[in-house]
């Protein structure tokens, strides 16, 4: 198997600017801006060596002042099968970051990483791979909407990768990415946390996942970022960890490698978000 490929973002110009999610509190970084930065620099180099550690190859972008989200390149566009589509953000806080992401991808397609780079139409606000996730084993997208993305943007997905799209609408503001609280696992499983969904959206994945791959999260698990997490092969690397979600994903036969996300968890974001695999090809190769 090709080694797993992700993008990931340079900390260097990360720091809790605003506030566009509940999680953010500007004034508690402002207390101590360096000791946040050098943890967030810890947490970064120890995110990347677990990466490289299982095997990933790394494109790093440098970070760039007064974008401080750009750390979280889930967000920056959904990629499937060597094509990208490049997100649009709801908050003009994050928008700086849409001609800097634009460029960051011309340059992949220009080294042969990427087959194509395309923008959304006109009224389409979907904010990348962190609101649109692909499911290998039912061959559709799973896309969240509501605080963030919204159903013009799922529509452009759909159109522009002719792939299934199941809309589910997110329903609190703490879990207002759909990487917050649902992941797809290796071998099918779906891991999420119910309170984050409409009753009909919940309705939906019962629907389609047979309860056997449903993995319920807790608040705890949520509210510590771990639902957020990179899966390789049977690996999964996640944020710090209540005792009990680990020991329920190890008797699947996962791996579970915990990482200190903190500084990241500030911003309301963590190991899903802190990458962007740029190989994913609809049908898995091995
Ligand atoms: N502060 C960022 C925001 O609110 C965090 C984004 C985290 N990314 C994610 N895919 N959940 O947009």
């Amino acid at each position: 198997m090709a080694a797993p490929h992700f993008l990931v973002v340079d900390p260097a110009h990360y720091e809790i600017a605003y506030a566009i999610n509940p999680w953010m509190h500007p004034t508690d970084w402002s207390a101590n801006p360096e000791a946040h930065r050098r943890a967030a620099r810890q947490s970064f180099n120890d995110l990347t060596a677990a990466l490289r550690g299982l095997g990933a190859t790394l494109e790093i972008l440098p970070g760039t002042p007064g974008a401080p989200d750009l750390v979280f390149p889930a967000n920056a566009a959904v990629v499937l099968d060597g094509r990208a589509l490049l997100a649009r953000f709801l908050n003009p806080e994050r928008q700086t970051e849409e001609p800097i992401f634009h460029q960051a991808f011309l340059n992949l397609q220009s080294r042969g990483l990427l087959r194509e780079v395309a923008l959304l139409p006109e009224g389409a606000i979907q904010e990348g791979a962190g609101d649109c996730i692909w499911d290998a084993t039912r061959q559709h997208f799973w896309a969240g909407h509501g605080p963030r993305s919204n159903p013009e943007g799922i529509t452009a997905v759909a159109q522009f990768f002719h792939q299934e799209i199941v809309p589910l609408e997110l329903a609190t503001p703490e879990f207002y990415h759909l990487d917050t609280c649902f992941s797809v696992l290796p071998a099918g499983e779906i891991l999420y946390y119910p309170t984050a969904f409409t009753p009909q959206s919940r309705a939906e994945i019962l629907n389609r996942v047979p309860s056997d791959q449903l993995i319920e999260a807790t608040k705890e698990d949520a509210n510590r970022f771990c639902v957020n997490m990179v899966c390789i092969a049977n690996q999964i690397i996640m944020a710090q960890a209540a005792p009990s979600l680990p020991d329920r994903l190890t008797q699947r036969g996962y791996k579970v490698t915990e990482i200190n996300l903190d500084p990241f968890i500030r911003s309301g974001g963590a190991a899903f978000c802190m990458t962007l695999r740029l190989d994913r090809a609809s049908t898995p190769t091995g």
